[in-house]
């Protein structure tokens, strides 16, 4: 379909303008077939830059299925609206697709983040995916898969901008004293031999979002860089995550974490049982539990939340 041609020729030159007659000399049709084309992508809200002589180019916001660069062996759902990119790869595990899966969204309805919170996704200034792989490995070496997401993203964000990431415990990428990045790890394990049959990372990051709901806009922030592309951080949050994911050895990885920790050293709280403790976090342990000194003594927190003192 025309329409596709030249979305995808469009993605995959991003860095220069296209003119309608180069357009039309590639695919084989009028400049007006071109014109055409153009106008019904930018009528699926698809932003198109063209200038007098300049020709088109795709907006630097715009996220499309072509600019998403993976090995051919993961298959990638893209999707313009979807309620949550990880309960969509949950529904599509449940219908029986298998091997490795990624999903991204423009924009998402119903995002979802950790204790039954939603993650604001509003539509071309974020970045919002899901990767699904099946690590076949027992529940609990599949614990640290979150401390090596957080790890992957703020590699991804360091490589290619001056921004200087950190990570607050378990999974939160914060610029300064503002969250920019949420990730939702979900396992789908089969009880009877114990394993985990498939991991959901989510990853959500605020990539150019400037309003924030005012339940969090104390908190929430975006990474803002002009220079920053979601296509490109998309694909290096990928490629970092591909890397982290296949080797066995996590303790690069772990030391890499603990480097970026805004919880290590500081005093923390959190509730247990009802009750809210205050303690300084000492130690991040080869799980990717929090080891946190209270007054009754040492104890290594898996999960749930921590407020830190900054
Ligand atoms: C958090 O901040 O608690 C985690 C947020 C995780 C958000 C991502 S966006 C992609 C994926 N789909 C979801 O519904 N959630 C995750």
């Amino acid at each position: 379909m025309l329409k596709e041609d030249i979305l995808k020729e469009l993605a995959h030159n991003r860095a220069r303008s296209l003119s309608g007659q180069a357009l039309a000399d590639t695919f084989g049709v009028s400049r007006n077939a071109v014109w055409k084309a153009v106008k019904a992508l930018e009528g699926e809200g698809i932003e198109i830059e063209a200038g007098t002589n300049k020709g088109y180019r795709l907006a630097p916001q715009v996220l499309t299925r072509f600019d998403v660069d993976v090995p051919a062996d993961i298959k990638v759902f893209f999707y313009e609206s979807i309620d949550s990119t990880n309960t969509q790869a949950k529904r599509l595990l449940a219908a029986g697709e298998q091997g490795k899966i990624l999903l991204v969204a423009n924009e998402q309805t119903a995002g979802r983040g950790r204790c039954g919170r939603s993650f604001y996704s509003p539509k071309q200034t974020g970045l919002y995916f899901s990767y699904v792989f099946h690590p076949g490995a027992s529940v609990s070496d599949t614990v640290w898969i979150t401390t090596a997401a957080a790890v992957a993203v703020m590699r991804a964000i360091e490589r290619l901008t001056p921004l200087k990431p950190a990570v607050k415990w378990v999974n939160d990428i914060y610029i300064g004293e503002k969250k920019v990045c949420g990730i939702l790890t979900e396992a789908v394990s089969d009880f009877e031999s114990g394993t985990v049959e498939s991991v959901v990372i989510g990853i959500g990051i605020n990539v150019n979002t400037a309003d924030f709901p005012e339940e969090i806009s104390e908190r929430a922030a975006s990474l803002n860089d002009s220079a920053l592309t979601r296509a490109a951080l998309l694909n290096a949050v990928l490629k970092e995550l591909l890397i982290i994911c296949a080797q066995k050895d996590n303790e690069e990885v772990l030391k890499e974490y603990k480097a970026h920790s805004l919880v290590l050293g500081k005093q923390i709280s959190f509730t247990r049982g009802g009750e809210t403790y205050e303690a300084t976090a000492v130690d991040i342990d080869e799980q990717g539990g929090l080891v946190v000194r209270t007054a009754q003594g040492e104890q290594t927190l898996n999960s749930g939340e921590i407020s830190v003192f900054f």
